[in-house]
């Protein structure tokens, strides 16, 4: 779990861009929408990559529990946010259920077979994507025996980055 550590170490410098707190730096909506496919691209990587290399049963730091560790530190720096909300499986932390508004429109929309959806809502440009949770982790994540139900499953982060009006 060492090297899961040094993973999370070393991925901490991509996310330190952006002004320093407590002065937060807003981009245009167009802007905040290409930031979020990216960190969406970079956080899906590197919960697979770490998956892969570093998680095999309990007892281990939780892949998705260590990038909160990331997402905090992000959020302190940049003033973005992001979260991971289940979508067609129980959440597996209290934490992760769909609160908001915004979440629970877009729980539902990615359920029906999306795989993006944004809003640009309270000074925020918000995406949630979909986190596709294949047979290696619909074991622990659902009930079910790996292959017993063929609906794809999945979760999904939600990014939050702060956009100025246009
Ligand atoms: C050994 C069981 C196990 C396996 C296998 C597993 N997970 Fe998880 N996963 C968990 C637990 C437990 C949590 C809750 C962690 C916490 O307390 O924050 C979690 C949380 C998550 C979350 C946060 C959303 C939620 O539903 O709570 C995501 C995203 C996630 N896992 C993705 C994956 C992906 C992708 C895979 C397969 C590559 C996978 N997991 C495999 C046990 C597992």
């Amino acid at each position: 779990m060492r090297s899961l550590l040094i993973l999370v170490v070393l991925l901490t410098p991509l996310v330190a861009f952006g002004a320093e707190p407590p002065e937060v730096k807003r981009v245009s909506p167009a802007a905040a929408r290409d930031r979020a496919e990216l960190l969406h691209g970079v956080f899906a990587d590197t919960l697979g990559v770490v998956h892969h290399h570093y998680f095999r049963r309990e007892g281990a730091v939780l892949p998705s529990r260590a990038l909160e560790d990331v997402f905090a530190k992000l959020d302190r720096q940049s003033g973005t946010k992001a979260r991971w909300i289940a979508v067609n499986t129980p959440a597996m932390s209290v934490n992760h259920e769909p609160a908001t508004a915004f979440e629970k429109s877009a729980a539902a929309a990615l359920a029906g077979g999306k795989t993006e959806f944004s809003r640009v809502e309270n000074g925020y440009y918000l995406r949630a994507g979909a986190i596709p949770l294949g047979g290696g982790c619909v074991g622990c994540h659902t009930r079910q025996a790996p292959g017993a139900d063929k609906t794809p499953r999945m979760a999904a982060l939600v990014i939050a980055i702060p956009v100025k009006d246009e």
